[in-house]
């Protein structure tokens, strides 16, 4: 029947495999969150979400491309904090508008952030890292994943709440920095739980504090950054979901319910919840509640970003 292979068939969507862009290397939180509810997404749908990591500049290759693809639904990526609320602050010529160029399909995986370092990083806490870290100068090397990505966004606010000047190292995400922490390679980074939990409980790097109002369940001995005695330095990051914009309602509609099946399913959660992750509330992960989100972060991140990357050498 001619017709058939017509560009957008939203009654029969999905009919072969969905790209998942993933904007940062395999193994790190973006990728993490994506793979767990992809997994779940691909079983509701009834085709693979295959997931493809386009790595660099803090994500923002990944997301440019990725919002350029047709809006046919076969082309989603998971975006975050970063890529959706820190890049407009710190790239002057991005090819994307967090609040304009995507369909919102909603939120993820609410990712919060922790002060971490190598094992055999010598100050027994938080006030006593912050000291080694201010008289260390630039002989102190801090890990990030890209100009604009949640590890840089929120490292150099760090840096600039205590004043310290590390050499920053920049990574195609927190997955390969993580595996340089681990090797001492480099001193510190500000990552998100889902990348770090694991290694913390293991023993393989250590964490000073999570930048969260309360502990973590998933780690429960590592104090809070008020416990530990820095104040107004709390950050959560999120993860979510994206299309390129203008996608057929029906099609947005069948991703939108894929991945909300995904996160009431236990096996999903629990996997998210082990991490360290949050799975936010069935009112604050739609279309409508992430659009707002990108636009409030846009909002909020500017200014913030703006000051402390002019304190940044
Ligand atoms: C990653 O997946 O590597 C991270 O989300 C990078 C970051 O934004 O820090």
């Amino acid at each position: 029947v001619l017709g058939l292979a017509g560009p957008a068939r939203a009654d029969t969507y999905p009919q072969r495999p969905i790209t998942m862009v993933v904007p940062f290397a395999a193994g790190g939180p973006t990728d993490v969150v994506a793979r767990i509810v992809a997994e779940h997404m691909s079983r509701s749908l009834g085709q693979q979400v295959v997931i493809e990591n386009v790595t660099g500049a803090g994500g923002t290759t990944g997301i440019t491309r990725a919002a350029q693809a047709a809006p046919d639904g076969y082309t989603i990526m998971m975006g975050h904090m970063g890529t959706h609320g820190a890049a407009p602050a710190l790239f002057k010529g991005l090819k994307y508008d967090p609040a304009k160029s995507f369909d919102p399909i909603g939120m993820a995986a609410g990712t919060p952030i922790v002060i971490v370092a190598r094992k055999d990083f010598a100050a027994a806490d938080l006030k006593a890292f912050i000291a080694a870290v201010k008289s260390g100068g630039p002989s102190i090397n801090q890990a990030h994943a890209g100009v604009g990505s949640v590890s840089h966004s929120t490292g150099i606010l760090f840096d600039a709440k205590v004043g310290a000047k590390p050499t920053l190292v920049v990574y195609r995400g927190t997955g390969p920095a993580l595996n340089d922490l681990m090797a001492g390679q480099v001193d510190f980074m500000t990552d998100q739980i889902v990348n770090v939990a694991p290694q913390i409980t293991g023993g393989t790097i250590k964490a000073y504090a999570i930048a969260t109002p309360e502990r973590s369940p998933a780690l429960p001995d590592v104090p809070t950054t008020r416990e530990a005695g820095l104040d107004d330095y709390e950050v959560s990051a999120w993860n979510a979901v994206f299309a390129p914009k203008g996608l057929p309602k029906e099609v947005a509609a069948k991703l939108e319910a894929a991945l909300g099946k995904a996160l009431e399913d236990e096996t999903t959660r629990k996997r998210i919840l082990d991490l360290g992750g949050t799975v936010p509330a069935s009112a604050e992960r739609g279309p409508a509640a992430l659009q707002t989100l990108v636009e409030s972060e846009v909002a909020r991140w500017t200014p913030v970003l703006r000051a402390a990357a002019d304190g940044t050498p």
